[in-house]
């Protein structure tokens, strides 16, 4: 029941020559260009993010994928019976986004519009990194994962257990931060939801992380990041839960983008956890 992985994310930003050095000097990204967009391809997948040009910034969609016709017929009817407005996708967008059959809604909690869809466009190529990188985690994990600030955080995580097919990985509560870490295959999280606070607005997304397949092609990034003067929030460090190796910096569109490796898998005797400080060592807040 539900989705199986975050499949893909689709930006309209306002720094389209920013966001192509970030990920393609930084992160090794493939271009795809299309008609004043770019596809970004970084796995077997036609592409994992879209970029297009606009004059504000905001995350345009976030696609889950479901495994098969059924699935997605099921989560349809699912978020239906609860009350949520589904949209079937026609041709055009199918065609955008490379998938066989394609849902959008108004998620209730979050505010975000998501799609949902399954039988992506995989290419018969080899992915070829724009620099020397070792390539993504990705296959059944998905892109990567998310975290959004919300409003209420105990009814957002019950919509997603019970309607997005997600279970409970573990907690963190920290500082004036309360954070629930959910998965929906073995990728220790796909999702995390936080707690809304004055500088924390709900509906926003906090931040995006993609794994690399190798540490070096993360501390090779890092050194990208300083010297290109992009702004790191926070220095590279381990996480208390999922054992990420990351560090996070900000993006042109204001949110940021956590680059990591070495996370650890949700098995079948994995049991909840809760944590006070969402970190092992490292993970410093630049300036604090
Ligand atoms: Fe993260």
């Amino acid at each position: 029941m539900g989705v199986d992985s975050l499949g893909y994310m689709a930006l309209k930003v306002s720094k389209l020559d920013a966001w192509r050095e970030l990920l393609e000097r930084v992160f090794g990204m493939e271009p795809r260009e299309r008609d004043g967009v770019v596809d970004y391809r970084i796995d077997s997948y036609h592409h994992r993010l879209t970029l297009t040009a606009d004059t504000t910034d905001s995350v345009e969609a976030i696609g889950w994928e479901v495994s098969t016709s059924e699935k997605l017929a099921a989560l349809v009817s699912t978020l239906q019976a609860h009350g949520v407005a589904v949209t079937a996708e026609g041709a055009d967008l199918r065609a955008q986004r490379k998938v066989k059959e394609l849902f959008s809604f108004t998620c209730p909690m979050i505010g975000n519009r998501q799609e949902i869809y399954y039988g992506p466009l995989v290419s018969n190529t080899p992915f070829a990194p724009s620099r020397g990188i070792s390539g993504y985690k990705t296959g059944n994990l998905g892109l990567g994962h998310v975290v959004y600030w919300v409003k209420d955080l105990a009814a957002s995580v019950k919509f997603y257990q019970d309607i997005m097919g997600f279970a409970i990985s573990d907690y963190i509560a920290w500082d004036d931060n309360d954070a629930v870490f959910m998965h929906c295959n073995s990728r220790h999280h796909t999702l995390a939801l936080m707690k809304d606070g004055p500088n924390s607005p709900a509906g926003e997304l906090m931040h995006l992380m993609v794994e690399a397949q190798s540490y070096d092609d993360v501390g090779y990034g890092y050194d990208l990041v300083r010297d290109m003067g992009i702004p790191v929030m926070i220095e590279p460090g381990k996480h208390s839960n999922d054992h990420m190796q990351s560090f996070y910096l900000q993006t042109p569109s204001g949110f940021w983008l956590e680059y990591g490796y070495g996370g650890r898998e949700i098995g079948p005797d994995w049991e909840i956890r809760n944590y006070d400080a969402p970190m092992l060592w490292g993970h410093r807040f630049v300036g604090g």
